[in-house]
């Protein structure tokens, strides 16, 4: 087929790498001229396993461009366009204004919107541009996102006319929900603010262990994941969920069911309890920083979680600023991310981080971290992502761990 891809950050760059790589003759359109020369040019603009390889591999089959006329004859185009949170209502700007593009260039395409919007969005923009317009939400996980896209769970299509959509992803062979476009819309909402709330549960649970002696909240989170109702998934306790999705999608669904008059309770506190999250982590490191006269931390890991250079809401940029606003020196290292923090020191490598330091900070799970097991070292360890196994080390305090 022959399918346009509008947006080009995460989820419209795998999106468009993986329909290459499955045959499809792909055009991704993006306004920022800059990305689309990188992409030309064979650059991807992010680091993401494996698109570079699925990029290069599937060039001849895959153009990039600025100019929505090269949209024209697409048989569908896949809207990626970012819907950003503000006052936690999203702005749908940007996906209404491409589809208004859309209907313009290539006025017998179909809409598939990607691009997580709240329910009514869909039906709008069909009454406004009298396309047809399929709601096909995204569930990749940044890091996994081209497996996640190409062995999905399942694959929900919402909307009339959806044989298309179910066409372009039949190669996957996962379950597929067709539903209306109102259900689609919010199934994406239930799932991300579902899964939030698994990991401020498990938080939560976090908090009540560090009280109890004997009380460790993995092995309380592996017992619960045992239950298959419960399963194990999203019950890692931490220092609270970042990323581009969960927090502005928890925010934009509460606001979204305030103006319907609906109070989601549940979901107001599991962002309450993630707020807390970086002041919780602070107060257990001070503690021991008052006693054990510590002056310098190493704080590893930057972006938001491991296997991505995205640090969008990343709880380890704010543990960082939190610190340093407690008159801790602050020095940090991430396998990916070379960001400037003010105030904070950059180490270029795991040995130049920890050699710096009085103390260290585990704050996100790349496996690299771990070579600090076999490390002899002697400085405390703060792991707030209980990555580490704390036999190895002398003074180990974790998240979620009973402590003198
Ligand atoms: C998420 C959803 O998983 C995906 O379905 C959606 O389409 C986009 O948002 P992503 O943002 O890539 O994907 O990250 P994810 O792996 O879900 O983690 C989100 C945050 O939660 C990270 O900060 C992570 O460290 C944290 N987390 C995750 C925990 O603290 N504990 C867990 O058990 C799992």
């Amino acid at each position: 087929m022959k399918i346009g891809v509008v947006g080009l950050g995460y989820v419209g760059l795998v999106t468009s790498a993986v329909l290459a790589e499955h045959f499809n003759s792909v055009t991704g359109i993006d306004i920022d001229k800059n990305k689309i020369e990188r992409l030309l040019e064979g650059y991807p603009p992010l680091y993401e396993h494996n698109l570079k390889e699925y990029l290069v591999r599937n060039k001849s089959r895959l153009t990039f461009s600025w100019d929505y006329n090269d949209l024209s004859g697409c048989d569908a185009v896949f809207v990626c366009t970012p819907t950003p949170t503000v006052n936690s209502r999203i702005d749908t700007k940007h996906v209404e204004g491409s589809c208004r593009a859309i209907a313009k260039v290539s006025p017998d395409s179909a809409i598939i919107i990607k691009s997580t919007v709240t329910p009514g969005t869909a039906s709008k923009i069909r009454e406004s541009t009298g396309l047809t317009v399929i709601s096909n939400p995204e569930f990749t996980r940044e890091g996994s996102a081209i497996m996640d896209t190409e062995k999905p769970d399942r694959i929900i299509i919402g909307g009339d006319k959806d044989d298309i959509c179910e066409t372009v992803w039949a190669f996957t062979g996962s379950p597929v929900l067709k539903t209306t476009n109102e259900n689609a819309e919010l199934i994406k909402y239930a799932s991300n603010a579902f899964l939030a709330t698994k990991i401020s549960f498990i938080n939560e649970i976090a908090n009540l262990c560090e009280t109890i002696p004997g009380a460790d909240v993995e092995i309380v989170a592996t017992g619960m994941g045992l239950d298959k109702r419960i399963a194990p998934y999203f019950l890692r306790a931490g220092i609270g969920y970042g990323g581009s999705c969960f927090p502005k999608d928890t925010q934009a669904l509460l606001g979204f069911a305030e103006d319907k008059g609906v109070d989601l309770k549940i979901v107001r506190a599991t962002i309450d309890v993630n707020n807390s999250r970086i002041n919780h982590a602070i107060e257990m490191i001070k503690e021991d920083v008052e006693k054990m006269g510590i002056k310098k931390l190493c704080v590893l890991g930057l972006a938001f979680k491991n296997g991505t250079d995205d640090v969008r809401e990343s709880r380890a940029i704010d543990l960082i600023k939190g610190l340093i606003s407690s008159g801790i020196e602050v020095t940090y290292y991430d396998p990916v991310v070379t960001q400037d923090i003010r105030g904070a020191e950059l180490s270029r490598s795991i040995g130049e981080c920890v050699g710096s330091c009085d103390a260290i900070v585990i704050a996100s799970e790349w496996n690299e971290f771990k070579e600090l097991q076999n490390m002899n070292v002697t400085k405390p360890v703060f792991d707030l992502k209980r990555l580490l196994e704390m036999n190895y080390f002398k003074h180990y305090r974790g998240i979620g761990l009973w402590h003198e």
